[in-house]
């Protein structure tokens, strides 16, 4: 079961929104090689990479925020660290118990959801807030 980024996710900033569609296709990726078996160095290797992906991205988007004084600022704050979190539990889940089928469906609830909600609900305010100012 693949994540799809469509355009009703779209923000608005063009840089948000290519980030994005970054974080899908690694999600992707590593939904991808758990499904096929791959081995545990390569899913391990897919891991590390979306968790340094997504840290960055979250950086470039609070950068953003921060210089147009978005007043959702401290809400994203919180809610990008709470992802980094529970990101850091699932690649520790991986690291002790390699790949689950708990492991497959936590990724595939967990952070296919909250990616989904996250840009849906909170990300897109960021563009609107933006247009508003003009
Ligand atoms: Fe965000």
């Amino acid at each position: 079961m693949a994540i799809q980024w469509t355009e009703n996710l779209a923000v608005g900033v063009d840089m948000i929104d290519n980030q994005h569609k970054g974080i899908f296709s690694r999600v992707n990726n590593l939904l991808n090689a758990m499904a096929q078996g791959k081995g545990r160095d390569e899913v391990g290797k897919v891991i590390t990479f979306l968790a340094d992906y997504v840290v960055k991205h979250f950086r470039s988007e609070e950068e953003i925020m921060i210089k147009n004084n978005f007043d959702g600022y401290p809400s994203q704050k919180e809610e990008h660290a709470q992802f980094i979190r529970d990101f850091s539990v699932l690649k520790k889940e991986f690291e002790t118990s390699g790949v689950t089928s708990h492991l497959v469906i936590q990724v595939q609830q967990k952070l296919c959801n909250w990616l989904t909600n996250h840009i849906g609900n909170e990300d897109k305010k960021i563009g609107a807030f933006l247009k508003m100012k003009g």
